[in-house]
């Protein structure tokens, strides 16, 4: 499968969830073995050296996450929504296309010096995957690397979170 034909599995909704917001939507790659097989399977032979942890972003980087950290022999870490985990977290604000957020991970959640990979399922703007690096990094993981499955490049993610030595890659622009 070429990777024109898993950005044909992405439907775009527009004005979703506010007016001007042309939302790619993923669920409709999801329904569709052949390309969820494919998009992961992808992701993972974008990965470079080892790996101990495997952050996603919720909810939708969590499905990828999971996906990659089994062939990859990697744990996962959850970096969820502020105050949904249980344990002392700590937590960073960020802006996203539609509005602001706040996300945390577990203080205990990796060992000083730890590999961890950032996946997401999309980068737009890169607000949530620039709080993830500082949170991770806070939290004494080395991060040199993401993947995600869809890059909007115009909002300019990608270069943003390049720019804090992160190596990016992503299948489908
Ligand atoms: C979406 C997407 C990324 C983020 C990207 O998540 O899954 O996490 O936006 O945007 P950014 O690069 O501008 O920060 P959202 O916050 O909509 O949450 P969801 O996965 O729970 O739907
Ligand atoms: N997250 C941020 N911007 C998005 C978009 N345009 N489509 C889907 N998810 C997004």
């Amino acid at each position: 499968m070429a990777n024109d034909d898993l950005r044909a599995l992405i439907r775009t909704i527009p004005d979703f969830p506010k007016p001007g917001i042309q939302f790619r939507d993923i669920t409709t790659l999801l329904l569709s073995p052949t390309g969820l097989a494919t998009a992961v399977e992808r992701m993972v032979a974008a990965v470079d050296g080892p790996v101990d942890l495997v952050a996603g972003i919720e909810a939708r980087g969590f499905l990828f996450a999971a996906a990659l950290a089994v062939p990859l022999k990697a744990g996962v870490l959850l970096i969820r929504k502020d105050g949904k985990l249980p344990g002392a977290t700590i937590a960073e604000d960020y802006a996203l296309e539609y509005g602001q957020d706040r996300i945390a991970i577990h203080a205990d959640a990796c060992a000083p010096g730890a590999r961890v990979l950032l996946i997401d399922d999309l980068i737009a703007t890169g607000g949530t995957a620039r709080a993830a690096v500082r949170l991770l990094r806070k939290a004494g993981a080395t991060v040199t690397q993401a993947r995600f499955l869809v890059d909007l490049p115009d909002l300019g993610g990608a270069d943003a979170l390049r720019a804090e030595d992160i190596r990016v890659d992503a299948l489908v622009s």
